[in-house]
């Protein structure tokens, strides 16, 4: 015993611990086989990992209550033709009734929700978000909306309203918030094209189509308030399109232009220093009804626009989306629109 002891002592401590190395061998390998089981599993169509950005609001609520039918069906939709046989022939009969009520446009447009639309038997050539900065214009908000869903659902496009409303009463910056909307847009959705919109302007014929082209795009050759001509050669302000790349490539809007004016030109001069050219549709075609107001108390005239409008070739590379820094305070997703509401400074003078 008296010899036995130590050695013994070391015999059963090693059975212990080759019992132990055994055990940790087995987990480690149960382990590893349900890891490679979890990496070899395919992603189902309707798991929630396929709801990634990417996806519209609608193929996501498709997807979450899909049966396999329906999952089938969207992917076997035709293109949408070339020509939307929806448009209507020359000018549309614009109303504007004060009566109207934003009840009566939401049963009006049932098939958009949350501010977005697809159409339902054809798979539409463009995603555009439509981007309309606001400050209690809530009237003319109500007429634009009441034309503009049916408008553009007779265009058959995928689309999302976005407004984006300035919060607190500084000096309005109209090229700020549009450069918020895009950035916030993106963050639901891939979107191919944006129209930059003022609330004021409703289009009057459906062939002024709301797609993004090779080039920038003015929408507004005409416009009821101004006997229906281009204001200027130049002119680039009202409604414009560009695509996601072509707005990425000129840093998006200034953000500096605070008031009235001038921020429209700059980012036409931002477009020509890219080398684009800005294309129009026929006179003919691009007329809007402007519906009156008077200048809204916040925006005044901004009277160092063309000071600023000097330096963008300067500037351009640094204010833009690349230095727009704001606070989103909310962001509802409204029956006909997503209304987000930001705070974005003010001027620094
Ligand atoms: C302003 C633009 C405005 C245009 C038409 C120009 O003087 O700088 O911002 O869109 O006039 O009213």
């Amino acid at each position: 015993m008296g010899f036995c002891l130590p050695v013994c002592k070391v015999f059963r401590r090693g059975k212990y611990l080759f019992l132990f190395l055994i055990s940790l061998s087995v987990l480690a390998w149960i382990a590893n086989l349900s890891g490679e089981t979890m990496k070899e599993a395919p992603v189902s169509f309707a798991t929630p990992q396929a709801l990634v950005k990417g996806e519209s609001l609608r193929e996501k609520l498709n997807a979450l209550t899909a049966t396999p039918d329906r999952l089938i069906t969207p992917a076997a939709k035709e293109q949408c033709p070339e020509e939307s046989p929806l448009l209507r022939k020359g000018a549309v009969k614009l109303s504007f009734e004060s009566s109207l009520k934003l009840k009566d446009v939401e049963s009006d447009n049932k098939a958009v929700i949350e501010g977005e639309f697809e159409p339902s038997d054809c798979t539409a050539r463009q995603s555009v978000a439509i981007l309309i900065p606001h400050r209690g214009r809530e009237k003319h908000l109500l007429y634009l909306l009441h034309h503009l869903h049916p408008f553009l659902q007779r265009q058959q496009l995928h689309y999302a309203i976005y407004i984006i409303q300035q919060a607190g009463d500084a000096t309005f910056n109209r090229a700020k918030l549009l450069n918020v909307g895009y950035l916030e847009a993106l963050k639901d959705y891939s979107w191919d094209c944006f129209i930059f919109h003022d609330v004021d302007l409703v289009p009057e014929n459906d062939h002024n189509l709301y797609f993004c082209d090779k080039q920038p795009k003015h929408l507004v050759v005409g416009r009821n308030a101004t006997g229906y001509k281009l204001r200027y050669k130049g002119y680039f302000g009202g409604v414009t399109a560009m695509n996601r790349d072509q707005f990425f490539q000129v840093n998006g809007f200034s953000n500096n232009y605070w008031g009235w004016g001038g921020e429209d030109d700059d980012l036409r001069v931002r477009v020509e220093l890219q080398k684009m050219k800005i294309v129009r549709p026929p006179a003919d075609i691009a007329r809007y009804t402007m519906v009156f107001h008077k200048r809204d108390s916040g925006n005044q005239i901004n009277k160092d626009r063309m000071r600023l409008l000097g330096r963008t070739p300067l500037v351009w590379r640094k204010d833009g989306l690349n230095s727009c820094s704001y606070k989103t305070m909310s962001l509802e997703r409204l029956p006909l629109y997503v209304n987000v509401t930001v705070d974005i400074g003010k001027p620094l003078s």
